[in-house]
């Protein structure tokens, strides 16, 4: 039996729907607060497995974490080195967080190697590279990695290209460097200009965040605090692809503009039809039409996270779009799936040819990744008739209570068990 989702589609939707805290931010923050013994206590902390299995991870290390409400607590004081080879270590990208963070800690670690949704090879060479330039010595067997840093030193660290994960993971380790780090070619992603500003709340000393060259001085004593995440931009982009495919009026609550600028250029383009109030997005069901060409691009360009959810979108109607992954050249097993529901989608290379057809039909899909799983929960809403969703543990990780979510926007959508075909 596998928990899954049953969407009945066609239904209009309207209502409020509340983001929660960004998914990329907060498992950047949770393994970082463990840089400092005091507590540390982070709000609007989203309800997701990423996180679940984050806390776990912790408590194995003797550390208290405390979940109320959206608020984190962490208190560290106790924690004590474990090598990191429990699963969870492989149920999430962002795993590879604590590499970094426990060598400021304990100079060693063994640990398992991240995990996190399959989309083709997600290497962690730079990384390692910027590990290594740093003074680290590691060894890769079968079972994980082996990292050993004992005299670190600051340098020039110069990213060939933008990765969000490296960048975090090299100024974390820079904090226990003597001297002075330069990070170029840094990753602009929100998720880590706010990482960076939750390290110097602790009391890191960091220039220039939010712009592509970082200094960071090592040594400084690292204290608690209080630190907010910001609203999930991907969960905004989903329910406003949501809207535009099937909403009277969605009204999506707790939105940074600045941060979903390429979408609105892409809604734009579309003549999407959505109006802003204040920090809420107002999206109605716009049937696509046009022909567009769009490509996926580090901040603040069209984010891969949303590649998935608009291809959903642009399935139905009468737009004629290229979509170019540019980020992750495979993220597209939600392909087979969609055209099982009559899309009419093409892929050469990394390229998406969407020709948008009259309806979609409701079938049995199956998810194969967080972002994946949500384009097909938008197209089963948009579809004729019923649909499962299989694999809604992905959709998991990454989307607090979607099923509440969508059912408050009146959706027909439950949870099932899967048993057999329908
Ligand atoms: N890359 C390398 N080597 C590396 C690191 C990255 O070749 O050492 C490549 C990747 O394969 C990719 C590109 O560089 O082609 C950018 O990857 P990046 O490192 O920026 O991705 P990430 O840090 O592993 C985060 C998010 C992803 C999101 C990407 C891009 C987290 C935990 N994950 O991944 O989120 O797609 O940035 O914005 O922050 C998701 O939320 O569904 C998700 C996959």
């Amino acid at each position: 039996m596998e928990a899954c989702l049953k969407i009945k589609g066609g239904k209009m939707l309207e209502g409020e729907v509340e983001i929660a805290g960004s998914k990329n931010l907060c498992v950047a923050l949770i393994p970082a607060a463990l840089l400092s013994r005091d507590i540390v206590i982070l709000n609007n902390i989203p309800m997701i497995s990423d996180v679940e299995n984050l806390i776990n991870i912790l408590r194995a290390l003797n550390v208290t974490a405390k979940y109320c409400d959206g608020q984190l607590t962490i208190d560290s004081s106790n924690i004590k080195y474990l090598d990191l080879n429990m699963v969870e270590m492989t149920q999430l990208r962002a795993s590879y967080y604590f590499y970094s963070v426990m060598l400021n800690l304990f100079s060693h670690l063994i640990a398992k190697p991240a995990g996190g949704c399959s989309f083709g090879k997600r290497p962690i060479n730079l990384h390692l590279d910027a590990f290594t330039k740093l003074g680290v010595i590691y060894s890769r067997s079968d079972n994980g990695y082996e990292f050993n840093a004992q005299q670190l030193l600051g340098q020039e660290i110069v990213f060939p290209f933008s990765s969000v994960g490296a960048t975090i993971n090299a100024a974390v380790l820079a904090l226990n460097c003597v001297g002075k780090t330069t990070i170029y070619n840094a990753a602009l992603e929100p998720e880590v200009t706010e990482l960076l500003l939750f390290l110097k709340a602790m009391g890191a000393k960091i220039e220039n965040i939010g712009t592509s060259t970082l200094v960071i001085y090592g040594g400084a004593n690292l204290h608690g605090c209080t630190f907010s995440n910001i609203p999930d931009r991907i969960e905004v982009g989903t329910y406003a692809l949501i809207g535009a495919s099937c909403a009277k009026r969605l009204r999506i609550k707790n939105v940074v503009l600045e941060h979903i600028t390429s979408l609105l250029k892409i809604f734009d383009l579309l003549k999407i039809d959505y109006q802003i109030d204040n920090n809420d997005l107002i999206v109605k069901k716009t049937i696509p039409s046009g022909e567009l060409s769009i490509k996926t691009a580090p901040y603040p360009g069209f984010p891969t996270d949303l590649q998935q959810p608009l291809t959903a979108y642009l399935s139905c109607g009468r737009a004629k779009i290229k979509l170019q992954e540019d980020i992750y050249i495979n993220r597209f097993a939600h392909i087979k799936e969609l055209k099982k529901m009559g899309a009419n989608i093409k892929l050469h290379d990394n390229t998406l040819e969407i020709n948008g057809v009259p309806s979609l039909k409701g079938t049995v899909v199956d998810g194969y990744d967080l972002r994946g799983g949500a384009s097909l929960v938008i197209a089963c809403l948009i579809a004729d008739g019923e649909s499962i969703v299989r694999g809604l543990k992905y959709i998991n990780r990454g989307y607090d209570n979607i099923i509440y979510k969508l059912q408050k926007l009146h959706a027909a959508i439950e949870l099932c068990q899967w048993e057999s075909e329908l």
